[in-house]
Parts: structure tokens; C-alpha cells; sequence
């Protein structure tokens, strides 16, 4: 299968031409590790091309889209920017190379939503649309409680001090994802490992040594790891086959979509996409979150006064600020006008979340962590129909967990310096010393 060529710049004028320093920036698995690089290289694109051209050696010609309302604009009209045309993550030429090498010419590694357009999307969505409506979510409100208090109460049982991402914020989110989809807790370390592969492939402390130093590691990491993934979710789909029980691996083993079960690859990508998108992203804002409160303490004086009154407020702020997903790619199917900036058909279009979260347009003081801001149009879920799917979950299990964690710290203050992962897709931060006493 030929690829679509992506559009030629050269009639780009120069005025809406990134320079080189900020488009690597927006594009270095690097800069994502320091916000001190990142935000600011946003901030001025923001300032002095909001939607301007990319020409990084390597990699296509790409518009960054910056602002809030030109990412919902794009986000909203999945035919005008379709999310299938090219590869919806950032590669570099090489990588993207690999991947239609390695997957018989297609521009994308997993048979998922994120990769589909419209009417097929919207089929393959509507298959868990209604599992993840708030309504079915909220019943799962008391399990979801128990586990919260089990993960506040192993917080407290370390002695004052402990690192809130390694021991608190990236357990609780992977027990709850996996308990919906139906994965046994034995089987969660294998399920860490993947997801943190799945998403690491550019930070050198989360690599398969097989692909540290290697140009195309990102990509090659994936294909490893969707293997390992796909091995085991055969396994659970045999099983819920012949014994279905009420979890999302019975819904999918068991659906007949057009009257037929759901193909191989197409029930693959779900349970990928689900365990994957379902645990970093969520534990990634419990950890960002907590360390915008460290950052501003008059915050945490303020949420403990009314935790259940502040948290889903808190949860909005945290999903803003601390922004875990970095972008999504859409693409131009006819020439276009994105506010105000004309943008040629097939044109390729980097959509920086982090960029539209800090939007000074749409948020005030947008670099400072309000618990209570209100309104709060964030787009750290997206926007339009590929809308995080999961949004109502992640809501409500960073609600409860933080109605369950404030009550019970006295006290709480950084012990060392946060360390991010180097990741230009999905980052956050890895490592958050604390010191606390308990009430
Ligand atoms: C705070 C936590 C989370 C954040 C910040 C987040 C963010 C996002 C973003 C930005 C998108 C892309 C939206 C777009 O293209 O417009 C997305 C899509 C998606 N998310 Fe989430 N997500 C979170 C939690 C979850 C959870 C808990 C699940 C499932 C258990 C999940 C499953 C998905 C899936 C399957 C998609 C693809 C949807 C589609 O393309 O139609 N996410 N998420």
C-alpha cells in the first residue's frame, strides 16, 4: 500500500514557518522531562506562530497547533482532519517507515480507535460507548472506594516518607483498569511492564535494553510489546469465551458487531488501547496533580477544608496542569483555514494538549495551580469523537482517591526533586519524593 505523501511546504510563507530551536523542542521526548523547557517553548510559539510549519530534519513537515480553540476546531470535524490518513503519533520518518514495514504497508501498529476515521470509528466506539457512560461508570463507585482506601492505606503505612509516584500513584490506577477489563492481580506486573514499554520508548531508563541507543527505539519497542500484549489478551479471550463473567473481556470476547464476534486484531487493539491508555494517563495525573499542590501549598489547606466538596475540581485542575497525554496527529483532507491560518490538504497537524492547557486566551495565571478553577475547558481528554472514552472513569477514580487520601494527611512536603519521563506522547512524572505525617 503506498503511503499518502504528506503536503509540500514550499508555498508555505515564511511568516507561518516555525523556527528550527522551538520545533525540535515541541518535538524532543527530552523537553517533556523539565517543564521549565517545555511550557516556555509553548508559551512563545503561542505568542508568535500559533499554528506555523515544522521542518525537523527527520521527520515530515508538521503544523504544531498551539492554541485551545484551533485543537477543539481540528479535534471536532473528524472529516475535514481525519485521524487515519497518516500515523495519529509522532515518528520520525524512520520510525513511521517501521511501522508500515513491520504491519503489511499500514501507517499504524494497533488496530484502534485513536487510528480510525468515521463511520468505522464510530462503530468500533459504540461497542464499550455504553460500558463507559457515566451511569454504568458510577455503579462501580463502592469497588472502586475499596481500592482507593487499600492503596491511601499502604501510602500511610511507610514511615513519613515515600515516593508518591512509584508507591502510590502508579498502582492504584492499574489495579482499577484491570479489574474492569477482567486481568487477575497475579498478572499485574506483566501488565506494568507492558504499559510502561508500551509508553517508554523514548525515555532510556524505560527501555528494552534491545533498543536502547537505536534511532528507531520508539518504534521498534511497540511492536515488541503489542506482541508480549497480544499473546496474553488471546489467552483471557479463550477463557471468557467459554466462561463469560461481567468484565470488559467478556463484553468484547462475547459481542457480535454486523453479527459476526469481533476480529482478532480489532479486540486486540481494544484491550491494548484499554490496559495501556487506561493506567499511565490516570496515574500520571494522580502524580502531576498532587505535585501541583506541593508546588502551591495554600492549595492543600484549601482542599482539605472540603475534600469531597473540591475534588472533582481538583481533578480537572490536575488533569489541565499536569496534562499527561502530550498530542494526538490529525491530517487535512482539502486545503483548510484554521483560525485564520490557511493550511494546505494533507497537510500533517501535531496537536500540543500541553500548549492548549496553558492557553493564556482561555485560562488566567495558566502556569499556577488553582484547585478551584471554574470554568475549566481543558483539553488534556481531547476533544470531538475521539474524546478520551475513559474520561468519566479516570474522573471518578481521581475523585474518590483523593477524597480518600486528604482527610488523612496532616502534613505533606516534596523531600527531593520530581524527576518526568523522557516521552514526547504520554509523560509524567516518575519520580515524587514526599515527607507527610497522618491525622
Ligand atoms: C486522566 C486520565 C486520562 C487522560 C488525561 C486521557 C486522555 C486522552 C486523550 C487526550 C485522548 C485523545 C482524545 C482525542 O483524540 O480527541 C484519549 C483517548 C482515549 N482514551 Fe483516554 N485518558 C485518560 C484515561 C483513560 C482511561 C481510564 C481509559 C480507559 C480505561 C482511556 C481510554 C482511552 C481510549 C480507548 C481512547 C481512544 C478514544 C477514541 O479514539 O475514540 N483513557 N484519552
Amino acid at each position: 500500500m503506498a503511503a499518502l505523501a504528506p503536503a509540500d511546504p514550499s508555498s508555505v510563507p515564511a511568516k507561518l514557518r516555525i523556527p528550527d530551536e522551538l520545533a525540535r523542542t515541541v518535538f524532543s521526548p527530552q523537553a517533556y522531562a523539565d517543564d521549565d523547557v517545555i511550557y516556555p517553548a509553548l508559551k512563545e510559539l503561542r505568542a508568535t506562530v500559533p499554528l506555523g510549519l515544522s521542518e525537523v530534519p527527520g521527520f515530515d513537515p508538521i503544523w504544531i497547533v498551539t492554541r485551545n480553540e484551533d485543537i477543539r476546531t481540528v479535534s471536532k470535524n473528524a472529516k475535514l482532519f481525519p485521524s487515519s490518513a497518516f500515523n495519529a503519533i509522532l515518528n520520525d520518518k524512520a520510525g513511521d517507515e517501521f511501522v508500515r514495514m513491520t504491519n503489511d504497508g499500514k501507517n499504524h501498529a494497533l488496530e484502534t480507535l485513536t487510528f480510525m476515521d468515521p463511520p468505522v470509528h464510530t462503530k468500533w466506539r459504540n461497542l464499550t460507548g455504553s460500558y463507559f457512560q457515566p451511569g454504568n461508570i458510577n455503579k462501580l463507585a463502592d469497588k472502586i472506594r475499596a481500592m482507593a482506601k487499600e492503596s491511601v492505606d499502604r501510602l500511610l503505612s511507610f514511615d513519613g516518607e515515600c515516593d508518591f509516584a512509584k508507591e502510590f500513584a502508579l498502582l492504584y490506577p492499574l489495579r482499577v483498569v484491570m479489574t474492569l477489563i477482567g486481568v487477575p492481580p497475579e498478572d499485574e506486573p506483566l501488565m506494568m511492564r507492558l504499559t510502561q514499554d508500551f509508553y517508554g520508548g523514548n525515555d532510556p531508563e524505560e527501555q528494552r535494553p534491545e533498543v536502547v541507543d537505536d534511532p528507531i527505539a520508539a518504534a521498534k519497542q511497540w511492536h515488541a510489546t503489542l506482541q508480549d500484549f497480544y499473546r496474553y489478551f488471546d489467552g483471557l479471550v479463550a477463557e471468557r469465551r467459554k466462561q463469560p463473567r461481567d468484565d470488559l473481556a467478556s463484553l468484547i470476547a462475547n459481542a457480535k458487531v454486523d453479527g459476526k464476534p469481533v476480529p482478532y486484531d480489532i479486540a486486540n487493539g481494544y484491550f491494548v488501547a484499554l490496559a495501556a491508555a487506561g493506567h499511565d494517563t490516570t496515574s500520571s495525573t494522580t502524580a502531576g496533580g498532587f505535585y501541583g499542590l506541593l508546588k502551591f501549598p495554600d492549595q492543600i489547606a484549601k482542599f482539605k477544608a472540603d475534600p469531597a466538596g473540591l475534588a472533582p475540581l481538583f481533578v480537572e485542575e490536575a488533569i489541565r496542569w499536569a496534562c499527561p497525554v502530550k498530542h494526538f496527529l490529525r491530517s487535512t483532507s482539502e486545503d483548510v483555514v484554521i483560525g485564520g491560518v490557511p493550511v494546505p490538504a494533507h497537510s500533517r497537524l501535531f496537536l500540543s494538549y500541553p500548549s492548549g492547557c496553558r492557553d493564556e486566551a482561555e485560562f488566567d495565571r495558566p502556569d499556577d495551580f488553582i484547585l478551584d478553577r471554574k470554568p475549566n475547558n481543558h483539553v488534556g481528554f481531547g476533544f470531538g469523537p475521539h474524546v478520551c472514552i475513559g474520561l468519566s472513569l479516570a474522573r471518578l477514580e481521581l475523585k474518590i482517591l483523593f477524597e480518600e487520601l486528604m482527610p488523612r494527611l496532616k502534613s505533606v512536603e516534596l523531600a527531593g526533586a520530581p524527576r518526568r519521563m523522557e516521552a514526547n506522547f504520554l509523560s509524567g512524572i516518575k519520580s515524587l519524593p514526599i515527607r507527610f505525617t497522618k491525622t
